[in-house]
């Protein structure tokens, strides 16, 4: 997730579930051929958030295919590079990237066939169910003739952004077209989300995105349904205030305090939203938190 899914952000998810694939968020290719430095920094990894997808992002195959030579001559240690062709935001799709592709299955192909040619990493791709009418059977056959390993489907056109129901519906049949795994995503905020979700499409992974952020114990009880094992649901404050001060030490130490902070204060209120009486420390820390010690301060006085 762009502005979310940082080096810290995936490290502390991490220890959730160590089994789980993180991802980057979205990468510019521009950012990547002109060297940019904030771009370079959105790739910063020590390991441990393997296994780990780079996303990358563009609108045209020569600049696409020239950001994975430069990815392919860093030294960075990741997993598999990831092809966003789910954005929705008009600033992406005036620029042909993201969802745009998935208009036409010709230039897709055309496109992903020399990505996995160039990728000295496994491909991956994550998908919409459509752009504004549902073509996700062809997206997928398009995808996998393309030699792509591994598909995420956001199950929402792009004319749905990030709204209404996730129509999981249409993925029922995914795995009868197409014999490379798949993953899916769309409003997983609870363990029976996940389950339902996975139920009806036989997918083979689940994507956690807005439901894990503030509820990092969702990857990890996801993880013990499937395997059969009890959970726990609730969350208790004290337990969310200690795991919003690791995050927030980990960014801080990657970003700095003032970067770091003004990051935390769209993330640090949802760890409490479910708890009453948190109206006053939500509001606090969205908009009056401008320190470490702020932090440290509102959290001490909420119990
Ligand atoms: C703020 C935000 C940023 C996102 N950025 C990305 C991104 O960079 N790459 C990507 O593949 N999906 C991105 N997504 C989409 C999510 O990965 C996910 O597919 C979508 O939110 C649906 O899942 P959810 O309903 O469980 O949140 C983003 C979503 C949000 C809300």
């Amino acid at each position: 997730m762009a502005g979310i899914t940082s080096f810290s952000y995936r490290k502390f998810m991490h220890e959730f579930n160590p089994n789980a694939l993180t991802f980057t968020e979205m990468i510019s290719d521009f950012g990547l051929i002109y060297d940019n430095e904030k771009t370079l920094n959105l790739l910063k990894s020590d390991g441990s958030d393997k296994p780990l997808a780079i996303q990358l992002f563009g609108g045209s195959k020569e600049t696409i295919i020239k950001a994975i030579n430069v990815i392919n001559n860093l030294n960075i240690d990741f997993d598999f590079l990831d092809l966003n062709l789910a954005c929705p935001m008009p600033k992406i799709i005036k620029n042909k990237a993201g969802s745009f592709w998935l208009k036409d299955q010709e230039k897709l192909y055309d496109l992903m066939k020399d990505v996995v040619l160039t990728s000295k990493k496994p491909v991956t791709a994550k998908v919409r169910i459509g752009y504004d009418e549902i073509n996700i059977n062809e997206t997928v056959k398009t995808l996998e003739k393309a030699g792509v390993s591994f598909i995420s489907i956001h199950a929402r056109t792009r004319d749905q952004l990030y709204y209404g129901k996730p129509n999981f519906e249409v993925l029922k049949d995914i795995k009868k077209i197409i014999s490379i795994p798949f993953g899916i995503s769309g409003d997983i905020y609870t363990v029976s989300d996940a389950l339902n979700a996975l139920n009806l499409t036989k997918a083979d992974a689940i994507l956690v995105a807005r439901g894990g952020v503030g509820n990092p114990k969702l990857f990890k009880n996801i993880d013990l349904a499937l395997n059969n094992l009890p959970y726990d649901e609730t969350l208790n404050l004290s337990e969310q205030k200690e795991y919003l001060l690791r995050f927030s030490g980990l960014l801080i130490e990657e970003l700095g305090e003032k970067r770091a902070i003004s990051i935390l204060r769209g993330i640090a209120p949802k760890f409490f939203l479910s708890f009453p009486n948190s109206k006053k420390y939500r509001s606090l820390l969205a908009q009056k938190m401008s320190s470490k010690e702020d932090l440290i301060n509102i959290l001490n006085d909420f119990n």
